[in-house]
């Protein structure tokens, strides 16, 4: 049987750390949907075409361990705003979702593209300086030299984009439950949205 769990936010919010938890506690499988755009924009910094890095983007791109740096999140960010990169990477996406056994995918537009007949949209938010705080903890904990103002903007500037772009921008779909983590430690956070998917799975 479908259950497809869809997490829409904006950059750092803890949309990840909540998706996999999520996953792990209900038994479904679990796609960071960022991976895709990311992969795709690294083989663009490699010279690639965008549209045909994505219609060519291969399983072991998504392992590449550089998909974190700030240069790769930007051109993340500026592929994810071409139509024909987005067509691209939708089939597989959607697929994902309506698996047997139950999905959570996070992104930007699993609410409201993806999968809008989603059982669960989470839309997960946090305070601008939460989030450039914990990225940047993330970041400098496994080894990149980066500096907080340099996250911050990273953030800012991606939100933006993502925001402003005609295609799939980011937002919360109608139906969406909110959930701001700004005050909430990670464990809390994750028992909030297991809570809220339990209410909607009675
Ligand atoms: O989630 P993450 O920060 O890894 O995503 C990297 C970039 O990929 C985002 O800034 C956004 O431009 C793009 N993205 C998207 N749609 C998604 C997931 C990510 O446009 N569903």
């Amino acid at each position: 049987m479908a259950f497809t769990i869809a997490i829409d936010g904006p950059a750092a919010a803890g949309k990840g750390t909540i998706g996999r938890a999520l996953a792990a506690h209900f038994g479904f499988a679990h796609l960071d949907t960022g991976l895709l755009y990311r992969a795709t924009g690294r083989r663009t910094l490699d010279g690639l075409d965008p549209v045909e890095a994505a219609q060519t983007l291969r399983a072991e791109d998504l392992d590449a361990d550089d998909l974190r740096t700030p240069d790769v999140s930007q051109a993340a960010s500026r592929v994810a705003a071409i139509p024909e990169v987005r067509q691209a990477l939708l089939d597989f996406q959607r697929a994902f979702a309506r698996r047997a056994g139950g999905a959570v995918l996070d992104g930007r537009d699993i609410g409201t593209v993806i999968c809008p007949e989603a059982e669960v949209k989470l839309f997960v938010t946090a305070t601008d300086a939460e989030r450039a705080r914990r990225r940047h903890k993330e970041m400098v904990e496994t080894g990149h030299a980066v500096t907080l103002e340099e996250v911050a903007q990273d953030l800012r500037d991606r939100d933006a984009r993502d925001s402003a772009r005609a295609e799939a921008p980011l937002r919360a779909a109608e139906d969406a439950l909110m959930l701001d983590t700004s005050e909430m430690t990670i464990t809390e956070a994750i028992a909030a949205a297991v809570a809220r998917v339990e209410a909607l799975r009675a």
